[in-house]
């Protein structure tokens, strides 16, 4: 019999954006089962990479105000360093933008058109002159026709919920430049999934038994709601261009050249690609979410099969649900849900995370990222359970037998079946149970330890004592082994401890020879404490604050010069009654840049908020602002507004408590050219912009 072959793929994430939790859990499921294939030396292949052409990274640029190929490339290099701190190991990784995949694409693309499965049609579409370009459907704004709400988007209104075309919108506008779009019809490629139909449908049922149910269901879903052509062209810039005469300034579907990317990722790793995908002989397993599936079952095939050039198609799926974060979900924009990068950064290691979104994998429902449920399942499974033994083990033996394995003389516990259960779940794909059932292994090796009481036997029957070590070390062992595709970290620390190495499936049973000297013991898992919980909850809850600016601790007003007096006890101090919608008395220091007649009747503007002081004997209660510029002085002021008018700058708000004169100064007020500004903001009473008496330029007291 030809040995088996198996190519394992995990969807390709999006990469316009952090990837969360949630898409972790594909990425993390892949690789899981691709290490215990390792492990069972399998002839394996795992293949994942980056989606990174279609319109949301187009969309996500433009944001940005940078290029698509430099937004991918920032996402890119922040997906890469995620999936390797989670401990990723495929064997190819890749990017869908790559040379390799604009070749691969339009191969097959042009196959299908030889073969006669594609068809020409029209398509109405939104064209903006101004821009010169077809506006994809979420660049388009307008009034939805359905709910008449005025900020509708062209693929969808978020009032009402519907899915939009572009071209229904009412007064509908270019979201780039705003001006009215025009209707214009562009021709466009469809793929003829009806004339495929009949040989796919033929495939489907040689091959459902291997799917997933919800796989199933969805697939002949699609099949009954009637299959139409479906159309693989877009009229953007970012992508693979299509290479036939007359669409040279479009390029394909997303959807079309993404997963042809599994290929061409594949080719650009291995010399034999070729062997893995024009194969009848490799099982093509692929992992993916639940959205993914009328793509990996209806229209992949499709491509492949009409390309006719014998490419290996899906054999097993295993979909997954989505993953929620507490009682939301993962939002970047609010800052609510732990995202791969805060994974990374918040010093909880990565195993610990494997551990989580393997025992909570949304396999049937969609599941929730609890915190409590984190914190119980790293404290009472991972530390008290696989991290107790493992430590009681490896303490015992350095101890009582100075780190030197005894001799196995007769193995206690009957373990075949024990193996093979968790084998059984491993080929099944059932990635959750099978951790389960590992975990219930690591529960039976600390009952046996419990029950055996070592620190009792060892001093009254040395002889049983090192027997039962011997078995406890092969049981350390075997769990090294079972545990390695889900905690690879935590394998190799253990198997460190044993001091043994690259251990197999085969080598499960076989206790360590007798003399064999292990290293020191370290503790695997550290607990998760309350009060961490508490601030990892708040910290990612979503309803953190912006951060308030200095700015508006001030609360300034207008206020009206009405009398002007000299301090009857400081030289160069004046006493000021003002009107700041309320009579106040101020006492300022401008004797020397001042007359009287000057500022009676001016509007200045004051620190309304300081605590109040007495300067020389008499009462402040209050600031006035005023610039300087080298022995000048001048008085900030307006002209229009009126006394008590408050003075802001752009999105601040007054301040609501008193302030001292130091926290007064540590907000760095300043002149330009006769304005006043904050951080480059400008100040200003209502629509009025606040002047600096002498035009001057310099810091604000
Ligand atoms: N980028 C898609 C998603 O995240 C998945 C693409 S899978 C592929 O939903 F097959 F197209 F590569
Ligand atoms: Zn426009």
């Amino acid at each position: 019999m030809k040995e088996e072959k198996i190519l394992v793929t995990s969807a390709l994430p999006y990469v316009n954006n952090i990837p969360h939790l949630g898409t972790l859990i594909c990425v993390l499921s892949a690789d899981v089962y691709t290490r215990y294939l390792r492990l069972r030396k399998k002839n394996v292949v795992s293949v994942l990479g980056t989606d990174e052409h279609g319109t949301t990274a187009e969309v996500k640029a433009l944001e940005e105000g940078i290029t698509p190929k430099q937004l991918v490339d920032k996402y890119f290099k922040i997906h890469t360093e995620i999936y390797n701190w989670f401990g990723c190991d495929y064997d190819c990784y890749g990017r869908t933008s790559s040379k390799q995949n604009h070749e691969i694409s339009q191969d097959i693309f042009l196959k299908l058109y030889k073969n006669g499965y594609i068809k020409e049609d029209e398509l109405e579409q939104v064209y903006c002159k101004k821009c010169e370009k077809f506006l994809a459907d979420r660049f388009v704004g307008g009034t939805c026709p359905h709910c008449k709400y005025e900020h509708a988007r062209g693929d969808q209104c978020e009032n009402c919920g519907k899915l939009l075309d572009a071209v229904e919108l009412l007064n509908p506008k270019c979201s780039v430049c705003g001006l009215k779009p025009e209707i214009r019809k562009s021709k466009h490629l469809f793929i003829d999934l009806p004339k495929l139909e009949p040989e796919l449908r033929k495939w489907i049922k040689k091959t459902e038994h291997n799917w997933s149910e919800n796989a199933k269901t969805m697939a002949y879903g699609w099949l009954k709601e009637g299959i139409r052509p479906r159309c693989i062209t877009r009229d953007l810039k970012w992508g693979v261009p299509v290479p036939l005469k007359g669409y040279e300034h479009k390029v394909f579907y997303s959807w079309f050249d993404a997963p042809i990317g599994y290929i061409s990722i594949t080719a650009e790793a291995k010399k034999d690609w070729r062997d893995w995908w024009h194969s009848k002989d490799v099982r093509l397993v692929q992992f993916m979410g639940k959205d993914n599936i009328p793509f990996h079952t209806i229209m992949f095939p499709a491509f492949l099969i009409g390309a006719k050039d014998n490419y290996t198609l899906l054999d097993s799926i295993s979909v997954n649900e989505f993953l929620n974060y507490e009682t939301g979900q993962f939002s970047k924009s609010r800052h609510q849900g732990v995202f791969g990068n805060d994974a990374k950064e918040i010093g909880i290691p990565a195993d610990v995370w494997r551990y989580y979104l393997m025992i909570n994998r949304p396999e049937k429902n969609d599941t929730q990222f609890l915190w409590d449920d984190f914190q119980e399942k790293l404290n009472n499974e991972l530390v008290a359970n696989i991290g107790n033994f493992v430590n009681r083990t490896i303490t015992f033996t350095n101890r009582f037998f100075d780190g030197v394995a005894p001799k196995l003389l007769k193995k206690d516990l009957d373990l075949k079946n024990r193996y093979n259960d968790v084998a059984k779940l491993f080929d099944g794909i059932e990635l959750k149970k099978g951790l389960k059932e590992i975990m219930n292994f690591s529960r039976t090796a600390n009952q046996y330890f419990q029950e055996n009481e070592p620190w009792k036997l060892i001093k009254e029957d040395k002889k049983k004592a090192e027997n039962v070590i011997a078995n406890l070390l092969l049981l350390t062992k075997d769990l090294s082994i079972l545990i390695e595709p889900y905690l690879p970290e935590t394998s190799r620390e253990i198997q460190r401890q044993l001091n043994v190495k690259n251990l197999s499936w085969s080598d499960l049973g076989t206790g360590l020879s007798a003399g064999h000297k292990i290293n020191k013991e370290k503790l695997l898992f550290t607990k998760l404490e309350d009060e961490e919980v508490k601030a990892f909850k708040e910290k990612f809850s979503g309803k953190k604050k912006p951060k308030e600016s200095p700015f508006s601790k001030l609360n300034l007003k207008v206020a009206k010069v009405l009398d002007v007096k000299q301090h009857p006890n400081a030289e160069k101090l004046l006493v000021m009654q003002i009107d700041i919608g309320e009579k106040r008395q101020l006492v300022a220091g401008l004797k020397p840049y001042y007359s009287f007649d000057e500022l009676k009747g001016k509007k200045i503007i004051v620190v309304s908020n300081l605590q109040p002081a007495k300067l020389r004997g008499e009462d402040s209660q209050g600031m006035l602002l005023a610039a300087q510029e080298g022995e000048k002085v001048g008085v900030l002021f307006v002209e229009k507004a009126k006394p008590g008018e408050r003075v802001l700058i752009d999105g601040s708000k007054p301040g609501e408590k008193e302030i001292t004169f130091n926290e007064f100064l540590e907000i760095k007020l300043e002149a330009k050219n006769g304005k006043a500004f904050f951080e480059g903001k400008v100040l200003k009473a209502g629509s009025e912009e606040v002047r600096v008496d002498k035009d001057l330029s310099g810091d604000i007291r």
